[in-house]
């Protein structure tokens, strides 16, 4: 085998690994995540200019917006709980998820709207 012919496997490999071991389903969560819009407009608009940017990016590791199974264990922990992850941040995500002039009440409907499963929203 010639050399170059070598190192185009390594990178085809290696490009492939990085996909992760579920590139279709993650992409399918992504685009469902991407339709969703919060009924109420006041919450619609801190949703597109806050939360959206990472719940609707599989890549960002937060739990998708509609994506019922992600959320289900987190919920589990109770509003108040998660009202206060997103307060103080949580493993990847910002204080305040990039709302710093938001509401414990907001807070609460934006994340009651995320963690409604595609299905029932
Ligand atoms: C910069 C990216 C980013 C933004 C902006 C963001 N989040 Fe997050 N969020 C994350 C990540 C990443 C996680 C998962 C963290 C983990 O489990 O380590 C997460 C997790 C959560 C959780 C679950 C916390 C828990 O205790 O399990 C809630 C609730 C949440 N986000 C709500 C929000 C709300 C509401 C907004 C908008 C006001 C928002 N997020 C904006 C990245 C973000």
């Amino acid at each position: 085998m010639k050399r170059t012919t070598i190192l185009l496997l390594i990178l085809a490999f290696g490009l492939s690994a990085c996909d992760g071991p579920s590139p279709s389903k993650s992409r399918e969560a992504e685009a469902a995540s991407r339709q969703l819009v919060p009924k109420d407009p006041d919450i619609a608009a801190i949703y597109g200019r806050s939360c959206s940017s990472c719940h609707t990016v599989a890549a960002t590791g937060a739990p998708l917006t509609g994506d019922g199974a992600a959320w289900t264990p987190r919920m589990d922990k109770g509003m108040d709980v998660m009202v206060d992850s997103v307060i103080n941040g949580f493993g990847g995500m910002p204080p305040f998820g990039l709302c710093m002039d938001c509401s414990a009440e907001q807070f609460e409907a934006l994340i009651q709207f995320m963690a409604t499963p595609v299905s029932s929203q």
